[in-house]
C-alpha cells in the first residue's frame, strides 16, 4: 500500500551506564500517500527516534518501516530527510549544494540545471545559485537545504524541527512555502515540531506522543482547507486541546480520535 506504515516500532537504547532507556513503545502509524503528518510531544519522548527510525538512520529494537510495500532497512533515496540545520556545504555554491545528490547519482547535466532552475523558483532562490551558505540568511539556508532534499524527489521527506533555527517571522513565512509546495506536489510528509501552532497550521494530521516510553497519545485530524488562517477559530481550538493533551500527560491514553 503506498504511503508510510510504521508497524509495532520499538527503541530501547542502553545509556552511558549500561541501563536501558525505553524511547519509544509498540508505535503504529500508517501515513497516506500525499498526506501531512505532524509528531507533536514533550522533549525526550522520542519524536526524533522515531523519525530517525522512519529515515533508516536508527535501527529499531522491534517493528517494522514500510514505504509503500518496501521494508525499510537502511537510508534510501525514496527517503529525503531534512533536519534543524539545513547542513550545507560551507564550501559549495547554492547551486553545488542543491545538485549534490543529482552530481552522485550522475543525472545528466540538462536535467540538472532544468531541475535547478524550478527548484530555485518554488523556494525563492532565484538569483542566489552562485552564492555560498554563509552570503544567505538563515531562512535562505534552509529553503537551500530543502530544496537540495526535494530535487531527488524523494518519495517521502521527513522533516525534524525544520524551522526551529530561525526567527518568528522566517518561520511564518516558510511553513506558508512548505504548505504551497505540499499543495502542489502532495508528496508525502512526516514532520517533526515542538510548536503546536505550526503542527496545527501545517497538518493533515497531528500525532501527540505520550512522555517516554512513548505510545501515540493521541490524533487529530485537521480538515480544514489551505491556506489557513492562523486565527481561525477551529485551529485554535485544536492546538488548544492539543496543549492540555500534553499536559495531562500519559495516564489519559485516548483510545480513539477526539477530533
Ligand atoms: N543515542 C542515545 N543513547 C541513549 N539514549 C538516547 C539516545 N538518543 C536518544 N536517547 C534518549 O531517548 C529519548 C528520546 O530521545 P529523542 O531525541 O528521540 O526525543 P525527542 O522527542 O526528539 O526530544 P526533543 O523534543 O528534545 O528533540 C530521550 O530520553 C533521550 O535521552
Ligand atoms: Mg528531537
Amino acid at each position: 500500500m503506498p504511503g508510510i506504515h510504521i508497524k509495532n516500532i520499538s527503541k530501547t537504547y542502553i545509556d552511558g551506564a549500561g541501563n536501558p532507556v525505553d524511547a519509544i513503545k509498540e508505535i503504529n502509524l500508517d501515513i497516506k500517500d500525499g498526506e501531512f503528518v505532524s509528531i507533536v510531544g514533550p522533549s525526550g519522548c522520542g519524536k526524533s527516534t522515531l523519525l530517525e527510525i522512519v529515515a533508516g538512520l536508527q535501527k529499531q529494537t522491534a517493528g517494522e518501516v514500510y514505504i509503500d510495500d518496501k521494508k525499510v532497512t537502511g537510508p534510501s533515496r525514496d527517503i529525503g530527510v531534512v533536519f534543524q540545520d539545513a547542513a550545507l556545504f560551507p564550501w559549495k555554491t547554492i547551486k553545488k549544494n542543491i545538485l549534490y545528490g543529482m552530481e552522485i547519482s550522475k543525472a545528466p547535466k540538462e536535467e540538472q540545471e532544468e531541475k535547478l532552475k524550478s527548484y530555485l523558483e518554488l523556494m525563492n532562490l532565484t538569483g542566489f545559485a552562485d552564492k555560498y551558505p554563509s552570503q544567505l540568511s538563515g531562512g535562505m539556508r534552509q529553503r537551500a537545504g530543502i530544496a537540495r532534499t526535494l530535487i531527488m524527489n524523494p518519495k517521502v521527506t521527513l522533516m525534524d524541527e525544520p524551522f526551529s533555527a530561525v526567527d518568528h517571522l522566517t518561520r511564518c513565512t516558510l511553513q506558508e512555502e512548505l504548505v504551497r509546495i505540499h499543495e502542489k506536489e502532495k508528496k508525502t510528509v512526516l514532520f517533526v515540531t515542538h510548536d503546536i501552532n505550526e503542527a496545527v497550521f501545517l497538518s493533515d494530521r497531528v500525532i501527540l506522543l505520550s512522555p517516554r516510553p512513548s505510545v501515540i497519545q493521541n490524533e487529530y485530524v485537521i480538515k480544514t482547507k489551505h491556506p489557513r488562517s492562523r486565527s481561525d477559530d477551529y485551529l485554535v481550538h485544536v492546538a488548544a486541546k492539543i496543549v492540555a493533551d500534553i499536559s495531562r500527560g500519559a495516564e489519559n491514553v485516548e483510545s480513539e480520535y477526539m477530533i
